[in-house]
């Protein structure tokens, strides 16, 4: 059912155009407050065209809030966001999410669920049934169409909401702990499986998640938040050779940056633990 893995190297598809570095997301002296939780303050960020940026940040810091603005979804208390120097003011067109829990309709097959998003756009009958198929069968669903939610792993849950966002052909793919419910074998194969799919059709990708390994071997660039309210700590360059796979878990340059993010997030705990026991 697995699609075989093609090495892909990231690299090389950064600089294979010039315009690539021109930033595509500005996030500027971003602020969210929920009543009088300060969430985040003054987060400044740029995410450029083809560019996989990975966020990790201690939990309840505003990643999901973070994402949610923008997606469009949840407008900020300051700052803005833009993308392609529009200001983002509602969801648009070109970005999609996958959330953190599936968000999947339980009373809809796999068919269905990845079908929904195009029919909320008002896409062709006849284009759906042939898109449908496609990221059904990219994500490795194919003969699960007419399956429920309930019917199927976490895994292939988490396959169904990634088709769901990739048929809509988005130029930015905004990704919740995409990986987080599932096992953690499944979760190397679908890492890998989603570099495989990106390099297919490489598009801005940000993309958060607890797991510092995850963060250092799917990211061009890893964003550090911390503190209360969090703001943006890092930005690290990862900087690792092309192709990224699962010989990139044991180079020097891995454990490098791995290291430098872990002691830095735990710094971060450890004064919670503290504050704690004071
Ligand atoms: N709709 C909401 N109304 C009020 N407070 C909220 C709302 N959504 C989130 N929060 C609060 O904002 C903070 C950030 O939440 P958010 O879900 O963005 O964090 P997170 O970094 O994604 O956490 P996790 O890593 O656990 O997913 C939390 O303290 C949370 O309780
Ligand atoms: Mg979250």
């Amino acid at each position: 059912m697995l699609i075989p893995l093609e090495p892909i190297v990231i690299s090389d598809l950064l600089h294979a155009s010039p315009t690539l570095d021109e930033p595509r997301i500005e996030v500027n002296s971003l602020g969210k407050r929920y009543g009088d939780l300060q969430v985040f303050k003054d987060i400044n960020l740029t995410f450029r065209e083809r560019e996989i940026v990975t966020i990790v940040g201690p939990s309840g810091c505003g990643k999901t809030t973070l994402l949610r603005c923008i997606d469009g979804l949840m407008p900020s208390s300051e700052g803005e966001i833009r993308i392609d120097s529009d200001v983002v003011r509602k969801p648009r067109e070109g970005v999609s999410m996958v959330f953190q829990h599936f968000g999947l309709f339980p009373w809809k097959t796999v068919y269905q669920n990845v079908a929904y998003g195009l029919k909320l756009a008002g896409v062709r009958k006849t284009v759906i049934a042939d898109k449908v198929p496609y990221y059904t069968k990219l994500v490795g669903l194919e003969g699960f169409e007419n399956s429920y939610p309930y019917q199927l792993s976490g895994g292939m849950q988490q396959r169904c909401g990634l088709a769901r966002a990739l048929s809509m052909e988005p130029s930015v793919l905004l990704m919740d702990e995409p990986f987080a419910a599932v096992d953690a074998q499944t979760r190397e194969i679908l890492q890998f499986e989603l570099l495989r799919i990106w390099g297919m059709r490489p598009m801005t990708m940000i993309f958060v998640t607890h797991s510092i390994e995850e963060a250092v071997l799917m990211g061009d660039r890893v964003v550090v938040l911390k503190g209360r309210p969090s703001s943006v700590f890092e930005v690290i360059d990862v900087k690792l050779p092309g192709p990224r796979s699962r010989e990139t878990l044991a180079h020097p340059r891995f454990s490098e940056v791995r290291e430098h993010v872990w002691s830095t997030l735990m710094d971060e705990v450890r004064a919670a633990e503290f504050e704690i026991e004071r």
